[in-house]
Order: structure tokens, then sequence, then C-alpha cells
């Protein structure tokens, strides 16, 4: 049976747009830990405020809080036949980590150049009331959505450059690793969403 599948690549590179479509074709729940963490930070729990000052600056949350997180969602009934991780792991402790709590069948990888990030970035919105992403040209929101949209805090272009340093620093070599693995398929994502959605719905078939 397939196990846990990993989404991965550089922030903004299409991973909660396309997580749908996995979810869809596997049945396996989303585990994103950014969308954990800022509900985290909304709810101002402990961890919040831990997590809100590196999130805010583009940096990585401490593996050790990021390991704790997972370990207790991965103990949730729902993900007893693993789960889609959406922006997890992100470093190679944390990927060691993974491996000694649930199996990794695929690692998706999707590949955008950082001139495109920045862009995809500065242009994002969701949906306050349904979580729905969008982008102000390339996913334009119906105008009965409009009242509802936010604008996420470190989806501004200093902050991008940070979160984009921190990727090529401590989140790409983890590509190599699952590489090395035997489990890591790349998916150009620079085409539009719906072509990108074939080549990961290509790649999931192909796990
Ligand atoms: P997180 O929330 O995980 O952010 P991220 O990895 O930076 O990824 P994003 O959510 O920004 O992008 P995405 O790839 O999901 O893109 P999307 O589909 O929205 O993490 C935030 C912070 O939390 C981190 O900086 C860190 O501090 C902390 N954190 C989280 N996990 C952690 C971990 N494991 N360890 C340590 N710290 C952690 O698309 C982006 C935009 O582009 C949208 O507007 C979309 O409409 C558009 N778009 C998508 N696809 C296309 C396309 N093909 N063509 C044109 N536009 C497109």
């Amino acid at each position: 049976m397939l196990g846990s599948i990993v989404l991965f690549g550089p922030p903004g590179a299409g991973k909660g747009t396309q997580a749908e479509i996995i979810v869809e074709m596997t049945g396996k729940p989303q585990v994103s830990t950014g969308d954990m963490l800022r509900s985290a930070v909304s709810q101002g729990t402990e961890l919040g405020l831990e997590a809100k000052t590196y999130m805010e600056s583009g940096q990585l949350v401490p593996d050790q809080v990021i390991i704790g997180l997972i370990e207790d969602r991965l103990n949730e009934p729902d993900a007893s036949n693993g789960v889609l991780f959406d922006g997890f792991p992100r470093t190679i402790p944390q990927a060691e980590a993974l491996a000694g709590i649930t199996e990794v069948s695929g690692v998706i990888s999707i590949e955008v150049p950082d001139e495109d990030i920045i862009n995809r970035i500065v242009g994002r919105r969701m949906d306050s009331e349904t979580g729905e992403i969008y982008h102000v040209s390339f996913k334009p929101p119906p105008p009965e959505v409009e009242s509802r949209l936010v604008q996420r805090k470190d989806d501004n272009e200093n902050t991008v450059r940070s979160r984009l340093d921190a990727y090529h620093e401590q989140t790409k070599p983890l590509g190599e690793w699952y590489d090395n693995m035997g489990i890591l398929a790349i998916v150009d994502g620079t085409g539009s969403i719906q072509e990108v959605g074939q080549s990961v719905a290509n790649a999931v078939r192909s796990l």
C-alpha cells in the first residue's frame, strides 16, 4: 500500500495549489506545517508565539518544534494510512526524524526558478473563509470573494528573499537525499496551474 507522499519545492512553487489533486487521487489528508503554524500563531498558543518571529523573518522554525508537531499530527486516526506532507520535511534532520515515524513512498518535487517565485508570492491572495489560494494575475479571485481576501504577512518581497535563501541553504539538499533513495519525482512547475496539475497527477500514478 502507498505510504505517505511529500510535496517538495521552493516557497510559492505551487505545493498548496497542487495538493488538492493528490488528496483527490489518494484520499490521504494534506498535512501542511505552514498552515498548522499559521493557525497556532492566530490562536496565540505557546507554539504560535515561538514560531511567529521565525516565520515573519522568513527563517525556518527550529527542527525540534516541527518534529513534535508532526509526531502529534501523525497520531491522529486519519493519518493511519499515510498523509500528504506539504512543506515538510524541510531539513535533513526533519527527514531523518520522519523516516523513523512513517514510510515515505514518494517525493514530488515542483521545480520553479527564483525569478518566477517572487511574482507568484507577492500576487498571492487567500480566501479567509475557505482557504482557497488565488493569484491576482494567474488565478484571479471571483468578485464575490474579493471582500474575504487576505494576504499572508510573509508574502512581501523582502521576506520572500529570506525564504528563498533558507530554501537554497537548508531545504534544497533534501532533494538529492531523496533522489539517492530512488523516490524523487521531478515536475516542471513553470507551466500553467492546469499543466503542472497534469504532471503532478502523472507523478502520483508513477509511485
Ligand atoms: P509555508 O506555508 O510552507 O510556505 P512555503 O513553503 O514558503 O510555501 P508557500 O505556501 O508560500 O507556497 P506553495 O508552494 O504552497 O505555493 P502556492 O500553491 O500557494 O511556510 C511558511 C513558513 O512557516 C516558513 O517560511 C517557515 O518559517 C515555517 N515553516 C513551515 N514549515 C516548516 C518546516 N517544515 N520547517 C521549518 N519551518 C517551517 O502558490 C503560490 C502562488 O502562485 C499562488 O498565488 C498561486 O495561485 C500561484 N500559482 C501556483 N501555481 C502556479 C502556476 N503553475 N502558474 C502561475 N501561478 C501559480
